[in-house]
C-alpha cells in the first residue's frame, strides 16, 4: 500500500500517522489557568528530546476557538507538570480528555487528588507514579492548525518510592506499569518487558 498524505485527506493521514508511531507514551498534563482554575489532560504526541538539562515536549492542537486549555495556561504561567499515566488511572485519564470549558478543574471531575507543585505553580497528580515539574523552555508552532509543541526542562522529579531502584538508580518498569496509546482508541499495558545489552559496555543508561 502505498498512501501520500497530500492526497489522502487530514483524517486519513491522522489515522496512520497515530497507527504508525506506536506505542507512544501519554504526557498527563496538569497546569493552572490565569483564574486559578486547575486543568488536567493527556497528550501521547510526547517525547523526551534532550538530557542536559532534561527537557521534554509535548505537542497540543488547535481547538475551534483557539488553542486548548493545556497550552493557554502554561503559555500564562510558564510551567507546567507531565503525571505518568500508570493502568490504575487509565479510566481517569479518559475522562480527562474530554473536550471541557477552561472553567472545568478535571481533577475534581475525574476524582483524583491533587497536590502543589515544589518549584512550579502548575498542581500535580498526588497520586501519580512519576510526576515532572516543567518550566517552559521554547514553544514551536508547527503545522497547520496551528499545533503547539511545548518544550519543557524538567526541574523536579517525583518518584514513587518503589517505582525508583536506588542501586542502580533506574525506574522498575515492571512497578511502574505505563500504559501506552496506539491508534483510536487502543492502548497497551506494558506487562512484557525483555533486555538486550548494548554492543558498547561503556553504556549507562
Ligand atoms: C490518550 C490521549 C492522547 C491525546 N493526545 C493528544 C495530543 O497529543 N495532542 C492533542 O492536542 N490532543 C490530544 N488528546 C486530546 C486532548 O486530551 C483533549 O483535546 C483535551 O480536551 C485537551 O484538554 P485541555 O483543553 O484541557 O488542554 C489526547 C487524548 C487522549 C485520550
Amino acid at each position: 500500500m502505498e498512501l501520500d498524505p497530500r492526497t489522502i485527506g487530514t483524517t486519513a493521514s491522522y489515522k496512520l500517522l497515530i497507527g504508525c508511531v506506536v506505542p507512544r507514551p501519554i504526557a498527563w498534563v496538569s497546569t493552572v489557568g490565569a483564574d486559578g482554575v486547575p486543568n488536567l489532560a493527556p497528550f501521547s504526541f510526547f517525547m523526551g528530546v534532550c538530557n542536559e538539562p532534561p527537557t521534554i515536549a509535548f505537542s497540543s492542537g488547535p481547538r475551534e476557538n483557539g488553542k486548548k486549555d493545556t497550552a493557554r495556561n502554561l503559555e500564562h504561567t510558564g510551567d507546567f507538570v507531565v503525571n505518568v499515566v500508570d493502568d490504575t488511572h487509565a479510566e481517569a485519564m479518559n475522562v480527562t480528555s474530554g473536550e471541557y470549558g477552561p472553567e472545568v478543574d478535571e481533577f475534581a471531575l475525574a476524582g483524583l487528588t491533587m497536590a502543589p507543585g515544589v518549584q512550579v505553580r502548575a498542581p500535580r497528580l498526588a497520586t501519580a507514579p512519576i510526576s515532572m515539574e516543567c518550566r517552559v523552555a521554547q514553544i514551536v508552532s508547527v503545522g497547520r492548525g496551528p499545533h503547539s509543541v511545548v518544550f519543557g526542562e524538567i526541574v523536579y522529579f517525583h518518584v514513587r518510592d518503589d517505582v525508583y531502584d536506588t542501586k542502580t538508580g533506574r525506574i522498575d518498569v515492571h512497578r511502574l506499569q505505563p500504559v501506552g496509546r496506539l491508534a483510536g482508541n487502543q492502548y497497551s499495558h506494558i506487562h512484557d518487558i525483555f533486555e538486550m545489552k548494548r554492543p558498547n559496555e561503556n553504556y549507562r543508561g
